[in-house]
């Protein structure tokens, strides 16, 4: 299968009733295993970079690397920018075959935020691709950008919000936290809240740590997508980590590569399913 546009995703998910989950990849390693987990599950979801990462990796050649992986898939794939952070980097992803983009404006003040949210939602459109933006901020460390406020997604901002910056999901920040949170307290109530006003799907980032009964809840309050970042890079690490602690003079770097694409690819599996078991 060829990576399948948002919209396409979205409508697939809304049919039969799943919680899309987006992997963070980092590189060709944790694409291919993402990939792996997904075809494994024979579920759909993304595969996702974040602006930070594209420092990494270009757009052309994660696009490419993510084709390639998705290609035997008889599950929907998508390829998805995660907190885009400047419409160089949104312009650079969906002219190299993104399949759905997210603007994350919050770093500029609330009426720049839109304007540029709705710039870069005005280019994706254009080209026939959905927009996710975030309103509230996430407490927790994504990639190197640390917050250490819990600045929680205010309902009666939201109809507005999503209005003005015409997105077509919303990641929404109701007690989910970046990074290795192993005791996240989701607002259950807030996140009714923000569904019975907006117009459009919600997102929740900071997946790693949520409990399997809480997403199930949030599945009866709009949510269409779930983000998972550290859990999978843990998976990853954790084997090369391991190889060392045995042996310090270990190099085998294939075996080792090989060996993480198939944790992460285990780990990704078992989140899809268990996202999606209720
Ligand atoms: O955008 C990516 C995420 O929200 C990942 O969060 O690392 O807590 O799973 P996580
Ligand atoms: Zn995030």
């Amino acid at each position: 299968m060829k990576l399948i546009n948002g919209f396409q995703l979205m409508e697939y998910a809304k049919k039969y009733n799943y919680v899309l989950p987006a992997f963070n990849t980092t590189n060709l390693e944790m694409t291919y295993a993402i990939a792996k987990g997904l075809m494994d599950a024979n579920l759909p979801g993304y595969i996702q970079i974040s602006s930070n990462n594209l420092r990494l990796s270009n757009p052309e050649i994660i696009a490419k690397i993510a084709a390639d992986a998705v290609k035997k898939s008889e599950t929907p794939i998508g390829l998805h920018l995660d907190h885009g952070k400047s419409f160089e980097d949104v312009k650079a992803c969906v002219d190299a075959g993104f399949s759905s983009i997210m603007i994350d404006m919050s770093h500029l003040p609330f009426e720049e935020n839109i304007r540029e949210s709705r710039r870069a939602a005005e280019y994706c459109h254009f080209y026939g691709l959905p927009v996710e933006v975030e309103l509230g901020a996430l407490k927790g460390k994504e990639e190197d950008v640390v917050n250490e406020a819990d600045c929680k997604t205010d309902p009666d901002m939201v109809a507005d919000y999503v209005e003005r910056t015409g997105c077509d999901t919303l990641a929404v920040s109701v007690g989910n936290v970046h990074g290795l949170c192993l005791d996240p307290q989701i607002d259950i109530p807030l996140l009714e809240k923000i569904y019975k006003v907006s117009k459009v799907p919600l997102v929740l980032h900071g997946g790693s740590g949520i409990p399997k009964e809480v997403i199930w809840e949030c599945k009866k309050y709009g949510l269409i997508k779930i983000n998972y970042g550290s859990d999978l890079r843990k998976e990853y690490i954790h084997t090369f980590g391991e190889a060392y602690e045995k042996d310090h003079n270990e190099h085998d770097v294939i075996h080792l590569s090989i060996a993480a694409v198939d944790n992460v690819a285990k780990r990704a599996q078992e989140l899809v399913t268990m996202i999606n078991e209720h």
